[in-house]
């Protein structure tokens, strides 16, 4: 099966030129001037359309356990909403729960995922118990295709590791080229923030942002580099939310150092007045780390403009809000963390091109090519090139969109951005050739993603 699409403006990372793309089977065969007659089974006609990467998103979590409940989108339902928005690849964190190994948790992920998906996944690895089990284990984790581990600097008592736990880790990390991804903030000051919160009786949706501070992100975030520096190895911070945590990263990036870090829709568009709606409304909004306050949002754009944030990925987390998020009625500790996003990351970053914030190449770069080349799977993924997998975008920035849960793909009750007009929208959507979103429908299948086994970090110098 061959498809020719005509007439568009190919926009990669390192420019954006008239071409014609030819796809044959799951892959992009050639880049055509425009004009030239090249015979292909189907044509699609682009013209005053954008052709681009499809959409990485590098931080999913589907069917995740957290707090007591479970994510609410499956691996079905989370990539097919993933497809209609443009993203043609995710990576989810498998899960090690304490006293468990990590390889038969990426079996249990695989169990989750195999099969199930509607567009390539692959996996990182959360590790809650540093032992020289897990640390020996990391080993047939990267010969197996995941090569990045998450740790938490937060939720004492869940996934917490002290900094001697990370410190072991990094050393793994050091001595493998691996990559370690941090969830940067101060747990242990947190908690006691939390406590004296809730002994005030203080218990709205709100208060999640208030007791976690953005200066503990800072210090969490500046400690972790700390640790890298001391080991030698690579750190990605995720999610990165507050001015005072990007300031650390560019300081390090400043002095050479291997650091990286994203940010996420979340944190470039909402914020803590979000928290604060009316009665528990803000609980659609609980995420760790929290909506900052709007003044962050100019650091977190100039931060993508300067690379010292070099990708934007979801944290997709959904929690419906008419049963789960009401857990935390009262008491905002057990409202589940996370918030759905990975149906509208690609839509979201245009915003960021039509408002003047980013070129339309960087809206590419973050959203496919970086993530790619991050997370070792570039120039497969995360280009639109000869003998790449035909991951393809026909994207029509002339079209308009309004967000709504009424209408969106994800498995969630509720949208964080519901009624957000926004400017462009994805048109048509190839997953390795295969046609899975056009005129307005899923023309998908379960079980046609598959998992992509992961190389190590392209930017480790
Ligand atoms: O609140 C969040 N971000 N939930 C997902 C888990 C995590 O920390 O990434
Ligand atoms: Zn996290
Ligand atoms: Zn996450
Ligand atoms: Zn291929």
């Amino acid at each position: 099966m061959s498809t020719l699409i005509r007439n568009g403006l190919v926009i990669n990372a390192t420019g954006s030129h008239a071409a014609d793309v030819l796809i044959e089977g799951e892959h992009i065969a050639a880049l055509v001037t425009p004009g030239f007659s090249v015979r292909a089974d189907e044509e699609i006609d682009a013209a005053g359309k954008y052709v681009i990467p499809g959409g990485i998103d590098v931080h999913t979590h589907m069917e995740m356990p957290f707090g007591g409940t479970q994510s609410a989108d499956t691996f079905e339902t989370g990539t097919v909403a993933a497809a209609w928005g443009g993203t043609t690849t995710i990576v989810d964190f498998a899960v090690q729960p304490k006293g468990s190994s990590l390889l038969s948790t990426l079996d249990k992920w695989h169990a989750k995922a195999d099969g199930n998906c509607a567009v390539d996944y692959g996996f990182h690895m959360i590790i809650s118990d540093v032992n020289d089990q897990s640390l020996k284990e990391m080993e047939s984790c990267i010969a197996a295709g995941v090569n990045s581990f998450k740790m938490f600097m937060a939720y004492p008592g869940v996934f917490y590791a002290t900094d001697g736990e990370i410190l072991r880790a990094m050393q793994k990390a050091r001595e493998t080229g691996a990559t370690i991804m941090m969830h940067a903030e101060n747990g242990i000051a947190i908690d006691q923030l939390v406590a004296q919160a809730l002994a005030n009786g203080q218990g709205d949706p709100v208060q999640h942002g208030l007791t976690r501070p953005p200066e503990l992100e800072g210090e969490a975030t500046s400690r972790a580099i700390q640790l890298a520096k001391v080991t030698g190895s690579p750190l990605y911070i995720v999610h990165l939310s507050a001015a005072q945590a990007l300031d650390a990263v560019t300081a390090a990036r400043d002095t050479g150092q291997n650091v990286f870090a994203e940010t996420c829709p979340q944190y470039l568009y909402l914020s803590l007045e979000d928290l604060a709606r009316p009665g528990f409304e803000g609980a659609k909004y609980v995420a760790s780390p929290p909506l900052r306050p709007k003044e962050h949002q100019s650091s977190l754009w100039r931060g993508l403009r300067t690379n010292d944030l070099s990708v934007v990925s979801t944290d997709h987390c959904p929690f419906c809000f008419k049963d789960q998020k009401q857990l935390g009625v009262g008491d905002f500790s057990k409202i589940p963390n996370g918030m759905p996003g990975v149906e509208h990351r690609v839509d979201l970053l245009h915003q960021g091109v039509v408002k003047g914030e980013i070129t339309r190449e960087r809206w590419v770069e973050i959203a496919s090519t970086t993530p790619a080349r991050m997370f070792g799977m570039y120039p497969r993924k995360g280009v639109i090139a000869p003998g790449a997998d035909a991951d393809v975008v026909v994207y029509d920035p002339g079209a308009t969109q309004t967000i709504s849960a009424e209408t969106h793909h994800m498995a969630v009750d509720y949208s964080a951005y519901e009624g957000f007009e926004l400017a462009g929208r994805v048109d048509t959507v190839f997953s390795r050739g295969r046609k899975v979103i056009a005129d307005g429908a899923y023309h998908g299948s379960t079980g046609h993603g598959r998992f992509v086994s992961r190389d190590l970090n392209q930017y480790l110098v």
